[in-house]
C-alpha cells in the first residue's frame, strides 16, 4: 500500500493587522478580556480586493515550490472553506484556473475548523488507492467578510488567513499513520450563518437582521471542543500504537488558548511540544492547522522522522485528527 505524506507547505496572510486595542474602539470589549479568555492579541484582515482564491493561489504556489512540483502535476485540488469566494461555483474551481493547473478534479469541502484535516484524510485515500499522485489541500478563510463587527462574541475571535499542503506518496515509515473524521449535527446551530442559503435566501430583511453573519454560542461549544479533541487525539494515537510521550509536536486547532491548554493537560503532552500562534492570528478556522504547520516546517521546528499529531474541532460540529510521521 502506498503511504501518503505532506511534500510541501505554504501560507499567505493578509497584511492588515487588527489588534485588541483596535477592537476596543469598535465593541464593548478589552484587551485584558480577549487576552485572558482566548489568548488572542491580534488577527489579520483581508484588503477589499483580496479574495479567498487569491490568497489560496499564493499559498499553493509556495507549497508547490517546496514540493518541487508545478501546478500541472496536480491530480486533485481540495479547498476547505466556509468563506468561499461566492456560493457558486466552488472556490477550488477558481484556484484551479488561477494556478494554471490541468482540468483536474477540484472541489470545496465544508467542515469548518476541521476542514484541513478532513481534506488531508480524503487526499490520503486517493493517494493510497493510486487514484491520484499529487493532491493540493488548501485551508482558506476570509472570515472577516462574514463577521458582525458589533458582535463582541465573534469579531474578537476570528481572523483571515490561508495555507496549503501538497500531499503525495512518501516512503514508509514517513506518512499518515492514522486519521479520523467525525460530525454530529445536533450542535449545528451553535455555530452557523443562518441566512443566505436555501433555508433563508438573501433578502433585504435577512441582511437587515444580520442573518448573513456568523453566530456562535461559544461557551456551549467549549466543553464539547475539549472532550472531542481529547477523544479523537487518543483514538488516532491508539490506532498507531503511539503514546503522548513519543510525540515530537502537537498542533491543535487554534480556537482558544484555554482549549489548547486543557486538551494538552488531559492528554499529558508536555507544554514545549505544543505549537500555538493564536496570539498572532486568532482563529482562522480551516487555515489554522496548516498555517501552524507551515510556520513549523519553515521555522525548522519539524524534522524528518518527527511524529506529529494534529487535532481539530469546528462548526457542524466536526472534529478529527491526523497522526503522521514527517
Ligand atoms: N469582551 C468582553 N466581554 C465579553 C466578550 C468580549 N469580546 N465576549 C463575551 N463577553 C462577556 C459575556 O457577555 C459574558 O458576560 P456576563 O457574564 O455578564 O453574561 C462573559 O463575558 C462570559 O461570556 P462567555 O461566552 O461565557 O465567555 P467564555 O469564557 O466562554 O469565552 C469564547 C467565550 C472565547 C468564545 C469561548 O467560549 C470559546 O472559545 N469557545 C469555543 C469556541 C469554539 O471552539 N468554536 C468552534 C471552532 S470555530 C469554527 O469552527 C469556525
Amino acid at each position: 500500500m502506498i503511504s501518503a505524506g505532506i511534500l510541501g507547505t505554504g501560507s499567505a496572510l493578509p497584511e492588515k493587522v487588527i489588534t485588541n486595542r483596535d477592537l476596543e474602539k469598535m465593541v464593548d470589549t478589552s484587551d485584558q478580556w480577549i487576552t485572558e479568555r482566548t489568548g488572542i492579541k491580534e488577527r489579520r484582515q483581508a484588503a477589499p480586493g483580496e479574495t479567498t482564491s487569491h490568497l489560496s493561489v499564493k499559498a499553493a504556489r509556495k507549497a508547490l515550490s517546496m514540493a518541487g512540483l508545478s501546478a500541472k502535476d496536480l491530480d486533485l485540488i481540495i479547498c476547505s472553506t466556509i468563506s468561499p469566494d461566492m456560493p457558486l461555483p466552488s472556490t477550488a474551481a477558481f484556484i484551479q484556473h488561477k494556478l494554471g493547473a490541468r482540468a483536474c478534479c477540484s472541489f470545496d469541502l465544508a467542515a469548518a475548523c476541521s476542514g484541513f484535516l478532513f481534506g488531508l484524510t480524503v487526499a490520503e485515500q486517493f493517494i493510497r488507492t493510486g487514484k491520484a499522485k499529487y493532491v493540493l489541500v488548501v485551508g482558506a478563510e476570509l472570515l472577516s467578510r462574514y463577521l458582525d463587527y458589533t458582535d463582541r462574541a465573534t469579531c474578537v475571535i476570528f481572523g483571515d488567513g490561508v495555507a496549503a499542503g501538497i500531499v503525495g506518496p512518501v516512503e514508509p515509515p514517513s506518512g499518515i499513520l492514522a486519521a479520523e473524521m467525525h460530525t454530529d449535527g445536533q450542535f449545528a446551530e451553535h455555530l452557523y450563518i443562518p441566512a443566505g442559503g436555501a433555508t433563508t435566501p438573501a433578502s433585504i430583511k435577512s441582511v437587515e437582521s444580520g442573518g448573513h453573519y456568523i453566530k456562535m454560542r461559544g461557551n456551549e461549544l467549549f466543553k464539547v471542543a475539549v472532550r472531542s479533541l481529547e477523544d479523537v487525539s487518543r483514538r488516532v494515537m491508539a490506532q498507531a500504537k503511539v503514546c503522548p510521550e513519543q510525540l515530537n509536536l502537537f498542533i491543535p486547532h487554534q480556537a482558544n488558548q484555554r482549549i489548547t491548554d486543557a486538551v494538552r493537560e488531559r492528554l499529558g503532552v508536555s507544554p514545549e511540544k505544543v505549537y500555538s500562534n493564536i496570539s498572532r492570528v486568532g482563529n482562522t478556522s480551516s487555515a489554522s492547522i496548516p498555517i501552524c504547520l507551515d510556520e513549523c516546517v519553515r521555522g525548522g521546528r519539524i524534522k524528518k522522522g518527527d511524529l506529529i499529531l494534529m487535532s481539530a474541532f469546528g462548526a457542524g460540529v466536526t472534529w478529527g485528527a491526523v497522526l503522521m510521521r514527517w
